[in-house]
């Protein structure tokens, strides 16, 4: 098939990018090197360094006859759509429409959602795909309007569609200097024997999942995705968990420094996954013990 991998130079988009060529697809890749890098783009990809809403997007669909859509592309930062909520949205919202706009001929396009910020402070634990919608940033309300966007353009034109809520997303190629990803940069820190700071006292919990588990709930939506589905660990994780897995992998007495919490983020979240289960036909394989020491023998290399 010709499939499209929007922000295929990024972390996880550049792993999904790996994974359909080894499948033996064509696959071309849509990214404004904003936060992405050209290294990581797979060298069989075809590359276009183009933002979602350049006037050509139109243009390469019609070259390339693309068949499906992976949407990853996306200003991904809470903090940045806090201080400058029309640019998240003019990324996240208007270039979603203007993707949209261009895929009324393909036949699915696969969305990357956000489990952690759609929903915002859970009412019920685990977080399952029927529970409300309260985005607590610009960002998740961008990210949750881009869904809705994609059941109208179903209603309307019969475009088919999944959206995938990501839990916390990590492994090789995440940016450990950005404000996101907490194993990312915490691993990075304690590599180098500095120590991380921890936001409150720690016992905040998010839903890790391995990247590669990611990309493989995204190549089984091609086929048996048809909506919604949250996408991660399934399990509850604290912070402070994190740092302790890291500290007993890395062998070292490296201390946390703490900072104060910060204001509007969850207490507590983990998602509920049978869904995935029971339609994907896909569970999570990577535990976190194993994930952590993959990231960490990719960050030794690139130390
Ligand atoms: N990392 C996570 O834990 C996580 C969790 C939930 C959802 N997500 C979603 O997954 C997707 C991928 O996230 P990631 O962590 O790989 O982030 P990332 O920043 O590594 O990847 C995003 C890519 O999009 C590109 N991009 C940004 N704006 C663009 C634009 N206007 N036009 C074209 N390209 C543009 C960037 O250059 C980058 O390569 C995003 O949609 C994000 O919202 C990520």
């Amino acid at each position: 098939m010709s499939i499209l991998v929007t922000g295929g130079a990024g972390f996880i988009g550049s792993h999904i990018v790996d994974s359909l060529i080894s499948e033996g697809h064509d696959v071309i890749v849509l990214d404004d090197l904003s936060e992405g890098k050209r290294e990581h783009v797979n060298k069989s990809a075809k590359f276009y360094k183009s933002g979602l809403n350049d006037a050509g997007l139109g243009k390469i669909f019609q070259k390339e006859k693309i068949e499906v859509v992976f949407h990853q592309a996306a200003q991904v930062s809470v903090r940045e759509s806090l201080d400058n909520p029309i640019f998240d949205a003019d990324v996240n919202i208007k270039g979603t429409i203007n993707l949209l706009e261009c895929c009324r001929e393909v036949d699915k396009i696969i969305y990357a959602s956000s489990g952690g910020a759609v929903y915002g402070e859970p009412k019920y634990l685990p977080v399952d795909e029927e529970h409300p919608t309260n985005p607590l940033s610009p960002y998740g309300v961008s990210k949750y309007i881009a869904e809705k966007y994609l059941q109208v353009y179903k209603e309307l034109y019969g475009l088919n569609y999944a959206a995938l809520r990501y839990g916390n997303v990590y492994g090789p190629r995440q940016d450990p200097y950005g404000e996101a990803g907490v194993v990312a940069i915490f691993a990075n820190k304690m590599l180098r024997s500095e120590r991380p700071m921890i936001n409150g006292d720690g016992t905040q919990t998010r839903d890790f999942v391995y990247v590669s588990d990611i990309v493989r709930a995204n190549l089984l939506a091609i086929e048996r995705g048809k909506n919604i589905y949250n996408i991660t660990a399934g399990k509850e994780t604290s912070v402070n968990e994190i740092f302790a897995a890291i500290k007993k992998i890395l062998n070292t007495n490296v201390e946390p420094e703490h900072a104060p919490p910060i204001k509007g983020e969850v207490r507590r979240i983990y998602l509920n996954i049978e869904k995935a289960e029971r339609e994907l036909g896909w569970k999570p394989e990577v535990e976190l013990e194993e994930g952590i020491k993959n990231l960490l023998e990719y960050m030794r290399q690139k130390i």
